[in-house]
């Protein structure tokens, strides 16, 4: 079922938290594929050296900022994608953030600062494309879960939370709108090599280059559109080798 020369021509894929990580590398392959792309995060710079280089490469895409926490901006990235191709065929709800500390440690802005990103996030992304694709009745939403969705781990009590939020969410969301063809995908992988482990304070054990790539992820996401539209891909769940799964 895999095809690696599958065809995105004509075809609009918005992608939050495009600016770094597996986002970046989710752009790259899509435009690589022909889709137009929407790139959306916070830091413009980052987007608009993503945006260079996928011109460099013949693509054609747009840029906007916006914090996943605010539904206007949500709201306005949805509809300056509409504004601009006429259509989103895909929304990858990527953008999400960690910070590894006990409940004990954490400030109760710590807990409203992944939870907001990781979960409202998704559902702010998906509250504002799903009428548009309703309307047309097609469309694909990949949300980022994470090996979080599926466990439980100390230290990032509010991060799992969210990621067993994005699960839940998505599942139930799909219930609501499988009858319209529109389909809703949950990736979930381990340990992957962007900065979001320095970020979060992590200490992995894993070498980085032995983590999953974020080039990896961009397969699965890429995967979960190819599939023949009858097929739902309700979660995609991948490790690294190195690391356990137990
Ligand atoms: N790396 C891993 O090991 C791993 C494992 C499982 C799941 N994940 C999930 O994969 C997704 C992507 O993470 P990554 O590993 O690629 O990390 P990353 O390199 O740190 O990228 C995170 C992206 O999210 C954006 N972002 C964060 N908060 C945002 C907000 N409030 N509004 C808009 N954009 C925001 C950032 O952009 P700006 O700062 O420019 O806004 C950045 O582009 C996340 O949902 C993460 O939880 C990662």
């Amino acid at each position: 079922m895999v095809r690696s020369d599958f065809d995105l021509h004509g075809k609009v894929t918005v992608i939050t938290g495009a600016s770094s990580g597996i986002g970046t590398a989710i752009a790259r392959r899509f435009a690589a594929a022909g889709s137009h792309i929407v790139l959306a995060a916070r830091r413009e710079l980052k987007l608009q050296e993503l945006a260079d280089a996928l011109r460099e490469g013949g693509s054609d895409p747009l840029t906007c900022t916006a914090d996943v926490t605010n539904y206007q901006q949500v709201e306005g990235l949805i509809a300056a994608a509409i504004g601009r191709f006429g259509q989103v065929d895909i929304l990858v709800n990527n953008a999400g953030n960690a910070l590894a500390r006990t409940v004990a440690e954490s400030a109760p802005g710590d807990l409203d600062f992944q939870i907001d990103a990781n979960l409202k996030g998704v559902c702010y992304g998906c509250r504002a494309v799903v009428p548009h694709m309703i309307e047309r009745r097609q469309g694909q939403i990949i949300n980022l879960g994470s090996i979080c969705s599926l466990r439980h781990f100390p230290n990032y009590a509010a991060y799992v939370a969210a990621k067993w939020g994005v699960l839940g969410f998505s599942r139930s969301l799909y219930e609501e709108v499988r009858e319209f063809g529109i389909r809703v995908n949950v990736l979930c992988p381990a340990a992957v090599n962007t900065p979001w482990a320095d970020l979060a304070g992590a200490e992995l054990p894993w070498p980085q280059e032995e983590r999953l790539q974020p080039e990896d992820l961009a397969e699965m996401a890429l995967f979960c559109v190819a599939a023949p539209a009858r097929v739902q891909i309700d979660t995609m769940v991948a490790w690294p080798i190195c690391e356990p799964t137990i």
